[in-house]
């Protein structure tokens, strides 16, 4: 009596644990068709397949919309039946095993642990932990190590730079195939940080370099309680992003079809909200017009060559052509340089950094060295500082429609270069502008010289109330409007005076 009270309390107990679940030991693991919850049930962990596809995968997704998976383990390797299992090994690692107990992932940390647990976070990161040191922030491992195609508010992308691992992002295969795809989404640290996204090994898209604000050239997004943080020490960089005062549900991710996402949940119709897609228009696809070209959607075509440079071979109307210094270079002669705002700065290509550096310094430096082709600050905030040279071809410039998010660059031309300092766009309004003043005032000229001859009768035979000299400067300009011939005869008439 008393072994069947004991274990109709443990059968009790055992029933009380399933529902809050949210953690797994080497003594309770999951089958395909349970799930982890955690616990605020903002996630759930389970076995699922995608769509058209019998394959299961272990994989995390949003308690309130299953179908948007964040994170999954087994990629490349699906269980192709339903007899997967999650749980713990006694090397203190997280493993799942097919049918045949066969592992066909791992959590893969060397280090030991006395008492491990794995549990689901609300944040979506499953961590494996020793539960006593409770509290504790050091994981033995976390998934948000290991992302998939999903970047979740708090996880970093970057790189650790004591061990050298990057963190970046991988797209799927296809929208039915979890395996690693074509598109990765990555944080290049070059010469400044700039964020890729690549096609392979070819880049497809980037960001401005990291300005010590924002990436530059990247449109101003709508905020929604979004914080970006970027973080540069000795031991790490990377950039992040939080959405603060919490009551937005956030993603971005990689598309399998190479589109930058970042999705926003609709409480009212449960349904996800595509607030910025990239590239999102031609000028966004990296390297779109030539070396030495600036990309501006609102022009047709697209593609111009910057001041200074013309087009390799123009007859070629239907790709772009290289375009190629105008006049050749000679240094000693002496060169300057020319303002161009609102760009989305060159990739950093053959390019040098000093972040110390005000601009004069940086201009001058430039100066003397006839391999550097352009400059710009590399800090925008506090009025600008620091200098970055390129010494190469200018790559992947564009011209923004939004200033804000532009920079200035400074490029090298010839003194005898015959270009105006003025954007050609500038350029044109100054002229219209031009035009139509003068427009105006030749009217006016016209208007008050048909006036006075009209009244030049009557008033000959009012009394004269003006002086000589303005009577005569108002016939000078009818002169000038009406008359060449009488024009010079004025002008001898005037001198005599
Ligand atoms: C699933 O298959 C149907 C029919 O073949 C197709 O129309 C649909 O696009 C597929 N869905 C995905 C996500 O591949
Ligand atoms: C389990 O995985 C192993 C290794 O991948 C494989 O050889 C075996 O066929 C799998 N068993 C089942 C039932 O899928
Ligand atoms: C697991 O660890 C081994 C040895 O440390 C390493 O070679 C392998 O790449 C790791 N696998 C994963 C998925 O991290
Ligand atoms: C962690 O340890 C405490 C006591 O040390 C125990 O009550 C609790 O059930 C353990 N948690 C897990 C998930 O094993
Ligand atoms: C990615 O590269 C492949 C092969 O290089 C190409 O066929 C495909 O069109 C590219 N996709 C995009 C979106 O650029
Ligand atoms: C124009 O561009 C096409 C495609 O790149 C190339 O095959 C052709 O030779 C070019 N023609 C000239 C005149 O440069
Ligand atoms: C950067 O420029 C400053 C001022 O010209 C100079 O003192 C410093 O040595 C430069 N740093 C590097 C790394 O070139
Ligand atoms: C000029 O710039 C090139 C490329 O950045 C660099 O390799 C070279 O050392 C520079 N020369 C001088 C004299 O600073």
């Amino acid at each position: 009596m008393g072994t069947l009270y004991f274990f109709f309390v443990l059968f009790f107990l055992s029933i009380e644990l399933i529902p809050a679940a949210d953690t797994i030991t080497p003594t309770r693991f999951i089958r395909d068709g349970e799930t982890l919850v955690s616990l605020r049930e903002s996630f759930e962990l389970g076995f699922f397949s995608p769509v058209n596809s019998t394959k299961r995968y272990l994989g995390i997704w949003y308690k309130k919309s299953p179908a948007t998976v964040v994170w999954v383990a087994n990629r490349n390797n699906p269980i192709i039946d339903r007899q997967g299992v999650l749980t713990i090994i006694n090397n203190g690692n997280i493993v799942l095993l097919n049918k045949t107990k066969s592992i066909i992932w791992s959590s893969n940390t060397s280090r030991k642990v006395e008492n491990p647990v794995a549990q689901l976070l609300d944040s979506g990161n499953l961590v494996l932990k020793d539960n006593f040191s409770e509290g504790s922030e050091s994981y033995q491992w976390q998934s948000f190590d290991y992302p998939s195609d999903t970047l979740l508010p708090g996880m970093k992308l970057g790189w650790d730079l004591k061990t050298g691992v990057e963190l970046y992002l991988t797209s799927w295969k296809s929208a039915d195939d979890p395996s690693y795809g074509d598109f990765t989404y990555r944080l290049d640290i070059h010469v400044l940080p700039q964020i890729f996204t690549y096609n392979g090994s070819t880049k497809m898209a980037r960001t401005g370099p990291w300005n010590g604000v924002f990436f530059g050239g990247v449109p101003k997004s709508p905020n929604f309680n979004f914080e970006l943080n970027f973080v540069h020490d000795k031991n790490e960089i990377y950039y992040m992003y939080e959405s603060f005062n919490n009551p937005v549900i956030m993603l971005t991710k990689i598309t399998h079809s190479g589109f930058f996402q970042r999705l926003i949940w609709k409480e009212r119709g449960s349904i996800w909200d595509v607030v910025v897609s990239a590239p999102n228009d031609l000028c966004e696809y990296y390297g779109k017009c030539s070396a030495n070209g600036v990309c501006s959607v609102d022009k047709a075509p697209i593609c111009e060559c910057l001041q200074g440079f013309i087009p390799e071979s123009q007859q070629n109307q239907t790709s772009p052509t290289r375009c190629v210094r105008s006049s050749p270079f000679d240094c000693r002669s002496g060169d300057r340089f020319i303002k161009l705002t609102g760009l989305k700065l060159p990739d950093l290509v053959d390019t040098s950094l000093n972040d110390t550096m005000s601009l004069q310094e940086c201009e001058s430096k430039c100066l003397k060295n006839c391999s550097c082709k352009a400059y710009a600050n590399s800090i925008v905030s506090g009025g600008g500082r620091g200098c970055l040279m390129w010494s190469g071809d200018l790559i992947d410039i564009r011209k923004h429609v939004d200033e804000i998010s532009g920079q200035d660059l400074y490029i090298r031309v010839r003194a005898s270069e015959q270009v105006s300092d003025l954007n050609e766009y500038r350029r044109q309004k100054i002229i219209i502008a031009v035009l139509v003043i003068s427009g105006i005032l030749i009217f006016f000229s016209l208007l008050f010289c048909i006036w006075k001859k009209t009244t030049k009768k009557d008033e000959e035979l009012k009394p004269k109330f003006k002086n000589r000299e303005q009577a005569e400067s108002e016939e000078k300009i009818c002169y000038q409007v009406f008359d060449e011939s009488s024009r010079r005869e004025t002008k001898k008439q005037y001198k005599n005076l």
